[in-house]
């Protein structure tokens, strides 16, 4: 993505690097994360005009512990170290880093020494969120020492002809009162940014670059699946593109009740071209007997691009696949820095043949950002507040073997939790509220008769991006509702139970 202002933010495995990214976002300034171990060359042609160096776990003189390449410091851009980007920094210049004797953690007091464009308007005592082990014991030469604390003796520093700046506390959460205005500081006096990357200027800009990657003869297919990653890639690239892209709208046996009619509905207000295709049976006899996560969430990537290939070929001369992959999907599905936690089928399940260039538009984008886009592009309302569907459906949301007549207990099980809570004027509320099959048979009574039938799980959750989650309390009144329906209307249903785990340490979806 070229935009004309680019912060990047390096990453070197610290717990807080997508949070620093949403705070420079929030202040209207476009930034991509790269991990550290990016090519120099890489970085350079990403087009940073600053950098900001991301916290990490390790410790910076430990054997095997994340490095930079040295060039980075010379590229004449402001940089901002924060945590371990700061003692990486601070070690590299020629100053000295060592283990704390206190560590610090939490809520922290700190002492301005010097007042600088990076700590205008902060107050000489201020409160800051510390998390470290190490510390900078001796600054590098030519560097200024800014703020002091108890135990840390560095907790900022400065070379402001070189335009490199430190910092040992994080001011990108929320627990750093001042953290807005350090960053912004960073931004506006010392980057001089214009922060003016507004979502009506990624709109602009990703429709002319498509139509440079795609050229003016190109035609692409979109998998559309209802959901609003899915329809606002697709809402961009018809920007871009008009009649060259043809929708795709696989029914892949594993939607929600009504949902096929209801997509398809939906997007009758949108002006796209669209086909439906019935894949149901081809995709559950590949499923069958599959009971492995991992090997379900790979099948069903693998066989959707294998549907889209088929169908590109029956529409001829197309050469690009367009997926509404968003930037939590690719984090997730491993970077150099972070772990694989499962592969999202739009990401981690892509066969490695595949025949199609990929144009992902929203890549870069989290949730609350593409829905954003999805309001200034006037997608219908019933688009844009939809609740998160995974890929996969509800293959992810049945453990063990996927079989018809269990599609059919979820389906009439979620179907009921999801009207009760549209019925409740919670559905906005919540993230994303759903039914799962835990494949678990337990023993009842129903009418003075042993059943022995399956149990529903239900999880409502909060959050921001889908990175992490917290469980909905919902009202009782609510749940007695659900539970009554599930257990009187469903005949192979006896037993109602509520998840209340958050992410971490669950996941969202079951699988
Ligand atoms: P997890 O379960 O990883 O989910 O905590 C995070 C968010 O991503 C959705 N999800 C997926 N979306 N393809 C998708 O397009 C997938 O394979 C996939 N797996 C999970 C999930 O519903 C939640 O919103």
């Amino acid at each position: 993505m070229s935009i004309a202002e680019k912060l990047i933010i390096i990453d070197f495995g610290g717990q807080y690097t997508q949070l620093i990214a949403r705070r420079v976002r929030e202040a209207q300034v476009y930034c991509e994360i790269l991990p550290y171990n990016t090519p120099f060359e890489e970085v350079v042609a990403a087009g940073p005009s600053a950098l900001i160096f991301s916290g990490g776990a390790a410790s910076v003189y430990a054997s095997g512990s994340p490095q930079c390449d040295p060039r980075l410091y010379n590229l004449n851009i402001p940089l901002l170290g924060i945590c371990y980007g700061m003692q990486l920094m601070a070690k590299d210049m020629g100053g000295e880093v060592v283990e704390s004797s206190h560590q610090e953690y939490g809520r922290t007091w700190l002492n301005l020494t010097e007042k600088t464009k990076l700590l205008e308007g902060v107050d000489d005592n201020f409160i800051a969120w510390m998390s470290h082990g190490d510390q900078v014991k001796k600054a590098p030469p030519g560097f200024k020492v800014l703020v002091r604390s108890n135990n840390t003796s560095i907790a900022a520093l400065e070379n402001d002809t070189r335009n490199i700046y430190g910092l040992q506390f994080h001011p990108e959460v929320a627990h750093t009162p001042h953290g807005r205005m350090i960053l912004d500081n960073f931004l506006f006096k010392i980057c001089h940014f214009a922060g003016n990357w507004t979502i009506e200027n990624f709109i602009e800009t990703t429709a002319k670059e498509i139509q440079a990657e795609v050229g003016i003869q190109g035609r692409a297919v979109c998998g559309l699946s209802g959901g609003i990653d899915s329809s606002v890639a697709a809402a961009l690239v018809q920007k871009a593109m008009g009649s060259r892209l043809t929708c795709i709208f696989v029914d892949h046996g594993l939607l929600r009740k009504g949902e096929r009619e209801q997509v398809i509905s939906a997007y009758r207000a949108l002006d796209l071209d669209i086909i439906t295709v019935d894949a149901v049976e081809e995709f559950l006899e590949l499923l069958q007997g599959v009971t492995d996560p991992e090997e379900k969430r790979k099948i069903i990537g693998n066989h959707f691009i294998r549907v889209f290939e088929r169908e590109a070929l029956k529409l001829k001369g197309i050469e690009f696949l367009v997926q509404g992959t968003l930037y939590p999907d690719v984090i997730e599905s491993g970077t150099a820095t972070a772990e694989v936690i499962k592969s999202h089928h739009n990401v981690g399940g892509l066969p490695e043949d595949m025949q199609l260039s990929l144009i992902e538009p929203l890549k870069y984008l989290f949730k609350d950002e593409v829905r954003r886009v999805a309001a200034e592009m006037e997608l219908p309302e019933e688009i844009v507040w939809r609740h998160p569907f995974p890929g996969p459906g509800l293959a992810v949301r049945i453990l063990g073997e996927i079989t018809p007549a269990k599609l059919a207990i979820l389906r009439e099980a979620d179907a009921i939790i999801v009207e009760e809570i549209k019925r409740a004027g919670l559905y906005r509320e919540i993230w994303q509220v759903f039914a799962v099959l835990p494949n678990i048979l337990s023993v009842g009574v129903k009418g003075d008769r042993r059943t022995y039938a399956h149990t529903i799980v239900l999880r409502a959750i909060t959050s921001q991006d889908g990175m992490t989650a917290d469980w909905y309390p919902l009202p009782y009144d609510v749940l007695r509702t659900i539970s009554n329906r599930l257990v009187n209307e469903i005949s192979e249903v006896n037993r109602f139970v509520y998840d209340l785990t958050s992410k971490p340490p669950s996941t969202i979806e079951w699988e």
